[in-house]
């Protein structure tokens, strides 16, 4: 190994860590971005790390000035605990600064996200800028060479090795604005919704939120966490109802928090709690009265419902007794089973073809 590298990729754990789980914390697009570089010498560059899932990329590379930018609150966390505390992250593209030599991005699933990335990157490169991107194959979306032939420049590619490839790009272009974030209208909302680039269902309101606005628990609560925010708005929804609310927004994706934040202070004059994690976790015990949540089905490219298993306990245990938990979800999910496991009981409060709102009460154990 050359000393621009640093680490054993087989000594990287995930975020959270499962002993049980055989999933891998680097994959073979990490490992030809690690050994391409191998042949350089970057001790004089200024390297910008975009991306990098559990911190593979940024925790072998030795040489050079490095910065790792990410949105997500579990690669954070998996670069901390995988760098032994040694690197940390930015999280906000408006925290890029100065020039970039070389840019690493583990190419995102969502385009938009890319989008946002490579204009507000374009700000920070020069000619000659070298941009390395990584991917899977199975997830290298043709549309990704585009945006970089857009914003950055000609692009070239690596041959296939291990189901995975590498895109170059050099920069040859002018800076230029990000088009995101969007501004959004939502029928019965007197303000658009401002959706950053990595939010989910950023073009228009997603048809599980919107059934879940539609049957949002009566009565008035004191505390309420939006779980899995993204803009927002279940959480300004419940505030309507309960204008004396404190109202928690919580997220794992940065950009996510920003849109809630923002989208919040077009109603209400107080500030909402904005809580940066996976999960609910390590958040107080018995503080919550009401939680709101649609929980996702994927992080990045591993889908799955251990999120919302997580979320659900999370939930339960950040609720008061009597405190409740309504969700929604396709009904082939079947949350209704989970909560059951986790609070002693649930019930369906609504369903049609696609989804159904379930809700869990949390009880004093016996
Ligand atoms: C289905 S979206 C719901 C967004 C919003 N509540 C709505 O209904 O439009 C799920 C949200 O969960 C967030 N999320 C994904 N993985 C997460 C995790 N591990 N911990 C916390 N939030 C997560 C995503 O960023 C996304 O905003």
């Amino acid at each position: 190994m050359s000393d621009t590298l640093g680490i054993m990729l087989t000594t990287l754990k995930r975020y959270p860590d499962n002993p049980k789980s055989n999933l891998q914390a680097w994959d073979s697009a990490d490992e030809l971005i690690l050994s391409y570089l191998a042949a350089f010498d970057l001790s004089e560059k200024r390297i910008l790390v975009i991306n990098d899932a559990f911190g593979a990329l940024s925790c072998a590379l030795t040489q050079g000035e490095r910065t790792t930018y990410t949105d997500s609150y579990v690669s954070h966390r998996a670069l901390v605990l995988n760098s032994k505390g040694e690197r940390g992250s930015i999280n906000n593209l408006d925290q890029l600064s100065g020039i970039y030599d070389l840019v690493l991005i583990k190419l995102p699933k969502n385009l938009s996200f890319l989008e946002d990335i490579l204009c507000r990157l374009s700000q920070h490169l020069q000619a000659g800028s070298k941009l390395v991107c990584g991917a899977m194959l199975k997830h290298l979306s043709p549309a990704v060479f585009p945006l970089l032939q857009k914003y950055i420049g000609e692009t070239s590619t690596s041959l296939a090795e291990k189901k995975a490839r590498l895109v170059f790009a050099e920069f040859q272009r002018e800076p230029v604005e990000s088009p995101y974030p969007l501004e959004v209208a939502i029928e019965g909302f007197a303000h658009p919704f401002t959706n950053h680039s990595n939010l989910f269902s950023r073009e228009k309101l997603d048809a599980g939120t919107k059934f879940l606005l539609a049957h949002l628990p009566e009565g008035s609560f004191s505390r309420i966490l939006d779980l899995g925010c993204g803009n927002g708005i279940l959480g300004i929804a419940a505030k309507r109802r309960s204008p004396e609310a404190q109202i928690v927004f919580s997220d794992e994706s940065q950009l996510a928090l920003l849109s809630a934040q923002a989208n919040y202070a077009k109603y209400f004059s107080d500030s909402p709690e904005l809580v940066w994690t996976n999960g609910f976790e390590d958040q107080p015990r018995e503080t919550l009265d009401l939680v709101l949540c649609n929980p996702p089905f994927h992080q990045e490219t591993t889908i799955g419902d251990f999120i919302a298993w997580q979320m659900f306990v999370d939930a339960r245990r950040a609720l008061k007794t009597g405190g409740v938990l309504r969700v929604i979800g396709n009904s082939h999910l079947g949350y209704h089973l989970k909560l059951k496991r986790i609070f002693g009981k649930s019930k369906i409060i609504a369903s049609n073809e696609r989804f159904m709102i379930v809700e869990a009460v949390k009880t004093a154990l016996k």
